[in-house]
């Protein structure tokens, strides 16, 4: 009956909370967004490996029984550092994705947009290549996605303007790319933009669905997963800086009005 814990930097990891809501309601969620680290995508390796060990030691505190790291950019670069340090299964948003991805594509030719680190980490091209050496992989860092999720800023013009900036050099047509992974789980939130500017023909790869998919697997296996109760589980969420953005901005993406996020000190 332990709960399942799930972080990220800030709002994005939320798309992931979302899925699980969906696919698995009977299961009690614990979310922390380490707001007051945000953004990650922009810092090095070491300090993100710091915030990720952190954020982990505070969801055990909480007993949790399974951690998903919602952040592609902590998935990249610290999870399989800090997965050796632990006995609980902790799944990242990396290869779900992937796996997604070499399933559509047809051209072979995948394109990846993620925060600067995660771009920097090649940690896609890595996990693509490992599966299927012949695909081409494109990438593109697109670092004001995430202060524009933050402000809640997802369909003003200016959105649509820097995303066309970003994913003009993506669609070049010599390039044949078919599929976009969404490698930032803020980046889901600006689909309908990004759809917009890549028009219909390009399929987006948002991980959360398979992250969740992965996560009922592993619960299944391992014996953890909540199956017999009648209930709909419950919900907890931290932050580690002020709550009232957070819950304002949790409300439009949930679809409900978070009744109490805490500011956690500790973390
Ligand atoms: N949402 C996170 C990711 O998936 C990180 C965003 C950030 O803090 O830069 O990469």
């Amino acid at each position: 009956m332990r709960s399942i814990g799930i972080f990220d930097s800030g709002l994005g990891g939320l798309t992931v909370v979302r899925e699980f809501m969906r696919q698995l309601p009977k299961e009690d969620l614990i979310y922390l967004g380490d707001t007051a680290h945000l953004p990650y995508g922009t810092k090095s390796a070491s300090t993100i490996t710091r915030f990720t060990l952190n954020n982990i030691l505070f969801l055990l505190r909480q007993k949790v029984k399974f951690i998903v790291v919602a952040c592609n950019t902590a998935s990249s670069l610290s999870l399989d550092t800090i997965r050796g340090y632990f006995q609980i299964p902790i799944i990242g948003v990396i290869q779900p994705g992937v796996k997604e991805a070499i399933s559509l594509t047809k051209t072979g030719c995948i394109g990846v947009i993620g925060t600067p680190a995660t771009i920097k980490s090649k940690a896609y091209e890595c996990q693509i290549k490992k599966i299927d050496p012949s695909i081409r992989v494109i990438s593109k860092a697109c670092p004001l996605f995430v202060p524009l999720v933050e402000e809640g800023w997802v369909n003003h013009p200016e959105t649509i303007t820097i995303a066309k900036t970003y994913l003009r050099s993506l669609v070049d047509s010599n390039r044949r790319m078919d599929v976009l992974i969404l490698g930032c789980t803020h980046y889901p939130l600006l689909k309908s933009v990004i759809k917009k500017v890549l028009g219909g023909a390009i399929r987006l790869v948002d991980s959360a669905q398979q992250v969740v998919r992965e996560a009922n697997s592993i619960l299944q296996n391992e014996g953890l997963i909540n199956n017999n109760r009648k209930a709909k589980g419950s919900y907890r969420f931290y932050v580690t800086d002020d709550p009232a953005e957070f819950t304002r901005q949790a409300a439009r993406l949930l679809g409900f009005r978070l009744s109490h996020v805490r500011k956690v000190n500790n973390v």
